[in-house]
């Protein structure tokens, strides 16, 4: 059982074969908190643990327990006033306006598996056995609201699912200013930062730092997850590398605004805490209602930063993803924005697919165009075929697809409106603005009120009728703004604070009620690029595309930042032309393809573009994805070299037999005479057993290649060409060359 309660002790521990996570009664009936970090064996208790309850001129709650003081205790889910000074978890305020609680504990349950979170995206079991649940229950007895905070731990990763619910058992009205998904409480500070940001086409870059005393933070306020901070922050030890070393990973499943911060008071405690962003937040809690914050997964590892992903990546990939495809690998796909914008017909988006049916393509995507009257500035919002495009409708086309061997897909924006369509002209209390005031534009479009569900079901029946017939595969749904002068029209004013969160919950409808309809269709989320890449969003679409930057040498760096917390099956990730649309550099066509391998993969040009000798090319790389798609997307994953710090990126997969292994080796810009380490250092294999490499004839331990590495120029090492007939040189010689090496098990002594 790896949730142990100890009445007497009133103690809850929490274990697996990797953490525990222990919590316990305060003498003031709050959860306390004594520990989480590396498994500990189990005992009655572990109440020894509990830091010092007092310092001098402390605040004391308690009149007998004058050395008790909730500033001086590690806390599960503090709030703040009643002699605890730092970040609280929540706030609720009473009609009085006052905003003390006393939150205790009243009961707990422990039961196998997980609950539903109804509405949210979450973590779930397949079978009972997977994971262990603690409910926890606190009542204020004041207000009598009831305050649940559930735990699940699951089996053979190291992760816990957190959140919290509110339900008001008063007969006051009262108001949720605050109520994140987690806070935890560290008895030091003994840690690095790291969080992941960006903006438009550079998104989930690494910055790191060291934790100093007061209040380290990212956050959004737009609406939606963000390019520019991401909601999943690590906290590492200092002397925590890739492979060793203790890593907390913490996650939110929730793709709206958010708050990750850290606060170190005076005495080097660190109180991490995550959720919806307090900010702009105010929930009204009327008699009988409830509150679910969204769920937030913290992950825990002694293996490094590698150790630490790769927990993540398992849970994310297999119990967050879900449906059809979340173990399926994912159809090369050709998309067309790249090559027509939104200038296209029928006849040439045709010719463009046709050459992807020629070079073994799966899946054919219409990007942006298709619908009203679609131009830069009108048409979004009119979900109904632009007939001058395509004169047989979205059925005419998919079926044309279909008959040359491909599935079909479709692009869709469905947040979204501009003024100049149908949809605004009918109906302006569609969207989000405030009453009487200018409305801010965003790539010329306004924003839908997905708070109302009455306009969510308008699009969703728009969309639907506009598919009707046609045998789609696959939707890429786009957002291509931020959320200003979020009022909606639908809610009274003291439930304006509501607006940003039934917003998501709006956008998080329409995809259940899509799946619903079409449950074998594959989402893949978008938000100019990488706007909305979110655990949250996994839970609906199993990738997402990673940018809008689609340069391979951006791109090593925007998927190698991507991969701290997301799976590599979830990286949508394409191959683009030259010179490229973004950077307008040219990159060798082999390297945009070793780059894209390692996600959800395809190309996002005219193929017509290119010369026999490069259709060949592109034809071996489809092929060698096909054959490699489930090692690369399901693989173990590993960062080799960080390609923000140097002037080489590198990265590989890893079978979970460790028989296989492809590695991927990015050469930013060529030097001269440069000390850069040839060698590249392997991770994940089985030091007992020989790999050959690329088919080559002699084999390499695997024992030396983690220890020693892999030399690029090794004699062993053969060409690709032995293996896929590519004429691949394993050699990374001139600006942003590449290569990648393909490691078979060998029987021993070859
Ligand atoms: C932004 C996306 O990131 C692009 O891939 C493309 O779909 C455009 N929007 C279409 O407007």
């Amino acid at each position: 059982m790896p949730i142990f309660y100890h009445e007497q002790a009133r103690e809850f521990h929490l274990c697996n074969e990797t953490l525990s996570y222990i919590i316990y009664a305060l003498p003031n009936g709050h959860l306390g908190q004594l520990y989480y970090g590396k498994r500990l064996r189990d005992r009655e208790s572990f109440a020894h643990l509990m830091g010092n309850g007092c310092r001098p001129v402390a605040s004391t709650p308690i009149k007998e327990y004058p050395y008790f003081s909730l500033e001086f205790s590690m806390q599960e889910y503090p709030c703040f006033g009643s002699t605890d000074y730092r970040q609280p978890a929540f706030e609720l305020i009473q009609e009085n306006g006052s905003h003390i609680n006393d939150f205790r504990l009243t009961g707990h349950k422990i039961y196998g598996g997980k609950p539903e979170m109804k509405g949210l995206p979450h973590s779930y079991t397949e079978d009972d056995s997977e994971a262990t649940t603690l409910e926890l229950t606190l009542q204020d007895p004041l207000t009598q609201v009831e305050l649940t905070l559930y735990y699940t731990i699951f089996e053979g990763v190291g992760v816990i699912a957190r959140s919290a619910r509110f339900r008001n058992g008063g007969s006051q009205t009262l108001r949720l200013e605050r109520a994140m998904s987690l806070s935890v409480d560290f008895p030091n500070h003994d840690f690095e930062w790291v969080q992941f940001s960006g903006a438009w086409g550079r998104e989930r870059a690494p910055k790191v730092r060291p934790l100093e005393m007061g209040v380290t933070a990212v956050e959004s306020m737009r609406g939606h997850s963000s390019p520019h901070q991401n909601p999943f922050v690590i906290l590492k030890r200092p002397n925590a590398g890739e492979n060793s070393g203790e890593v907390y990973g913490f996650s939110l499943v929730y793709s709206g605004n958010f708050l990750a911060q850290a606060e170190v008071d005076t005495y080097d405690v660190t109180r991490f805490t995550m959720g919806i962003n307090p900010r702009q937040f105010c929930w009204k809690l009327t008699p009988g209602e409830t509150f679910q914050t969204p769920e937030a997964l913290m992950t825990y590892s002694t293996a490094g930063m590698n150790g630490m992903s790769q927990s993540l990546h398992k849970l994310l990939q297999t119990r967050v993803a879900r449906g059809y495809w979340r173990d399926r690998p994912r159809p090369v796909l050709l998309n067309n924005w790249e090559a027509t914008g939104m200038e296209f017909t029928e006849e040439s988006v045709l010719n463009i697919a046709k050459k992807g049916a020629e070079v073994g393509v799966e899946l054919f995507v219409l990007d942006d165009g298709w619908f009203g009257k679609r131009t830069e500035f009108s048409g979004l919002g009119d979900w109904f075929v632009d007939k001058s495009k395509l004169p047989n409708g979205v059925k005419g086309l998919a079926d044309k697809v279909n008959a040359l061997g491909m599935e079909f897909g479709i692009w869709i924006e469905p947040e979204m409106v501009n003024e100049d369509s149908e949809l605004f002209r009918a109906h302006p209390e569609y969207v989000l603005c405030t009453p009487d005031r200018r409305k801010s534009l965003g790539r010329n479009q306004l924003v839908l009120d997905f708070s109302n569900p009455e306009v969510v079901d308008y699009i969703y029946n728009l969309l639907v009728k506009a598919f009707d017939g046609a045998n789609l595969a696959y939707i890429k749904w786009d957002m291509n703004r931020s959320i200003t002068e979020c009022y909606s029209t639908h809610w009274p004013a003291d439930q304006q604070g509501e607006v940003y969160h039934r917003f998501i919950l709006g956008v998080y409808s329409l995809y259940e009620k899509l799946i619903a309809k079409y449950p074998k269709l594959l989402f893949e989320s978008c938000a100019s690029g990488g706007a909305r890449f979110d655990a949250g969003m996994l839970y609906y679409a199993p990738q997402a595309w990673c940018s809008d930057d689609t340069d391979a040498i951006e791109r090593v760096k925007i998927q190698y930042g991507s991969s701290y917390g997301y799976p590599v099956s979830s990286w949508g990730s394409h191959v683009s032309e030259c010179p490229n649309q973004q950077t307008g550099r040219t990159t060798p066509l082999s390297t945009r393809a070793n780059v894209a391998y390692f996600g959800a993969f395809g190309y996002e040009m005219d193929l017509n573009t290119l010369d026999e000798e490069e259709i060949a090319l592109v034809k071996k790389q489809v092929a060698f994805m096909k054959a490699n798609r489930q090692l690369i997307q399901f693989g173990t994953f590993y960062r080799l070299e960080d390609p923000y710090k140097g002037n080489r990126g590198a990265w590989m997969v890893v079978s979970p037999d460790k028989r296989e292994a492809i590695v991927g080796v990015y050469k930013l810009l060529n030097g001269v005479n440069t000390a850069d380490l040839p060698c590249i250092r392997l991770q994940g294999l089985d030091e007992s057993m020989d790999y050959r490499i690329n088919g080559g004839a002699t084999a390499r331990g695997g024992d030396e290649l983690m220890s020693v590495g892999l030399l690029p120029l090794d004699a062993s090492t053969q060409p690709m060409a032995g293996v896929y007939g590519m004429e691949q040189q394993p050699d990374l010689a001139g600006d942003f060359a590449s290569c990648l090496f393909h490691l078979t098990a060998a029987s021993p002594s070859c």
